[in-house]
C-alpha cells in the first residue's frame, strides 16, 4: 500500500522542488499550507505556529517532510510539529535543517536547527537529518539588479561557499522518503554542490550564461542591510544573513561534501546548469 507523506512548507522553494521529485512516485501526498486557496493537491490548513491546527494534516500519515521556515520562532514550529507527529501515529520524519547546524554555530539560524535537529533525534520516531549549504536560488534575490545593471551586491568579501542546487536537496528528500524508512535512520547528511566557489566565479558563470558581463561587487554589512531592509525584510531575517556573511567571508562555508552523489548515484548540479535554467530570470 502507497505511503502517506505530508509536505510542510509547500509553496516554498525546497518543497514545491520535492512534490516535483515525487511525481508520479508510489506515495499518496497531501500538503500543510497556511492558505489553503495556496495548495496544490491533497491540501490540508494548518499553521506550524497553531498546535490546534495540526492534527488533521497529520492523521494517516507515515511520513513528514518537515521545513520549518527561519525565524525566531522556529523551534517552536518544530516542536509542534513533532507532537502532532507522535499524537497522530507518524513513523518517520525528515527534515531541513542547515549546513554546519550546532549549538555554537556563527550564526542564530544553525543555532536554532540545532535545537529542532536535537528534539528531532530524541523524538522516537525515525528520522533524518539534511544539512544543505547555501542555495544557488539565493541569487534570484539577485536577479533584479543583475539584470538591470549586470552587477549584484553582497557583504561576502571574498567567500568561498559550496553552494547547492535547491532542486538537488529536494531529490535528495524524495530519495530518502521513498527508500525504506530503516534505510537513512538515524543519518545526517551533509549536502553541498560540486564545487565551492567564490562570487567573482558565481559572476562569471552567469555572465557566460547570459551571454554578457556580470559582475560582483563587495559592499559593506552596513550597506547590504540597509538595502534589505529597504526592500522590506524584516530585521531579525537582516540580522541572521549579516551573521551569515561574516561566518562565510572569514571562510566558514570553503567545503563540499560527496554526500548528493551517493544519495543520487550522479553529480549535484553545477552553477553552470542552473544559471542556464534561470536565464530567464536573470535578464
Ligand atoms: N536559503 C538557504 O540558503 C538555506 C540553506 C540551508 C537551509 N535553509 C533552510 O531552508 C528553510 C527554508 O526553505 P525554503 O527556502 O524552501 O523556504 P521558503 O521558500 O522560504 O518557504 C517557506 C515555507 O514555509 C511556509 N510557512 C511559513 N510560515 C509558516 C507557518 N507558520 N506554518 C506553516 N508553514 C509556514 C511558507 O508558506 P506560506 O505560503 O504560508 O508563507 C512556505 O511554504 C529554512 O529552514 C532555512 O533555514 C536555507
Amino acid at each position: 500500500m502507497s505511503r502517506t507523506v505530508l509536505i510542510t512548507g509547500a509553496t516554498g522553494t525546497v518543497s514545491t522542488a520535492l512534490m516535483k521529485a515525487l511525481d508520479g512516485a508510489d506515495v499518496d501526498l497531501r500538503t500543510l499550507v497556511r492558505d489553503a486557496s495556496k495548495g496544490t493537491g491533497k491540501v490540508f490548513a494548518g499553521d506550524l505556529g497553531d498546535p490546534r491546527s495540526l492534527p488533521p494534516a497529520f492523521e494517516g500519515v507515515q511520513d513528514v517532510w518537515l521545513l520549518v521556515p527561519n525565524g525566531p520562532r522556529a523551534p517552536e514550529h518544530n516542536m509542534n510539529a513533532l507532537w502532532a507527529a507522535r499524537q497522530a501515529g507518524v513513523e518517520r520524519v525528515v527534515r531541513l535543517s542547515v549546513i554546519g547546524a550546532a549549538h555554537d554555530a556563527p550564526n542564530r539560524s544553525g543555532r536554532l536547527h540545532a535545537l529542532s535537529d536535537q528534539e528531532t533525534e530524541r523524538s522516537g520516531l525515525r528520522w533524518t537529518i539534511l544539512r544543505p549549504h547555501y542555495f544557488m536560488q539565493n541569487l534570484l534575490n539577485e536577479a533584479g539588479d543583475i539584470a538591470a545593471t549586470g552587477t549584484f551586491s553582497l557583504n561576502m568579501a571574498a567567500a568561498r561557499i559550496g553552494l547547492i542546487d535547491a532542486r538537488d536537496i529536494a531529490e535528495c528528500a524524495a530519495r530518502v522518503l521513498l527508500d525504506d524508512p530503516d534505510r537513512h535512520h538515524g543519518r545526517t547528511y551533509t549536502l553541498t554542490g560540486p564545487r565551492s566557489l567564490t562570487f567573482d566565479e558565481v559572476a562569471g558563470e552567469l555572465g557566460r550564461a547570459l551571454g554578457r558581463s556580470v559582475t560582483y561587487r563587495q559592499v559593506s554589512d552596513e550597506v547590504k542591510r540597509g538595502s534589505l531592509v529597504g526592500y522590506g525584510v524584516p530585521e531579525w531575517i537582516a540580522d541572521m544573513l549579516e551573521e551569515y556573511a561574516r561566518a562565510y567571508a572569514s571562510g566558514w562555508g570553503d567545503l563540499t561534501t560527496g554526500t548528493v552523489a551517493d544519495l543520487l548515484g550522479r553529480p549535484p548540479r553545477d552553477l553552470a546548469g542552473f544559471a542556464r535554467d534561470h536565464a530567464a530570470a536573470f535578464s
